[in-house]
């Protein structure tokens, strides 16, 4: 799997305004080819969310000649990373970089692509079984406690 680390930078504040925000990381390595990634983005110790991340230049709003960035949106997180060393790895390929006609298109894709990595994250995140009755009920072993 290939594993990206850096520090967050600022973006343009577009993302945020689309409707999704991204953390932007510099990237240098060229052997990591353009695309649309599902991902798995470490914020901390431990912390580890899913992600949908774009490697590329933008091209619906910079023509061929825009940055060459990486640029995550991490899924249920609202909270500025600006400035925080963040590892991302790449799990699964999703499509190749596109130019939209315009930012509803662009935008109406996006929501295709969390929505992929949502349904991709659940077998790699599983939300804690629901408690049946018997066990939410069940009277918990109180620590042991010995007397000499
Ligand atoms: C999951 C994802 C997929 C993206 N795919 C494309 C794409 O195919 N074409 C494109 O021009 N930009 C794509 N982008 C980049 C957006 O254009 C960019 O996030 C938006 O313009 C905000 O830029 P900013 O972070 O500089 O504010 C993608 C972004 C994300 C998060």
């Amino acid at each position: 799997m290939i594993t990206i680390e850096g520090t967050v930078e600022h973006g343009d504040q577009r993302g945020r305004l689309l409707g999704f925000p991204t953390a932007n990381i510099p990237i240098k390595n060229d052997d990591i080819e353009d695309g649309v990634w599902g991902a798995i983005a470490r914020l901390g110790a431990g912390r580890w969310v899913p992600a949908a991340v774009s490697i590329g230049r933008r091209q619906t709003f910079y023509a061929e000649k825009g940055q060459r960035l990486l640029e995550a949106h991490l899924l249920n997180i609202n909270e500025d990373l600006y400035g925080q060393t963040i590892r991302i790895a790449l799990a699964t390929k999703l499509r190749p970089q596109r130019a939209f006609e315009n930012a509803e298109s662009l935008m109406e894709q996006l929501r295709q692509d969390v929505q992929q990595v949502h349904q991709w994250s659940l077998s790699h995140f599983p939300p804690s079984p629901p408690q049946t009755y018997r066990e939410s009920h069940a009277i918990r072993p109180v620590a042991f406690s010995y007397t000499t």
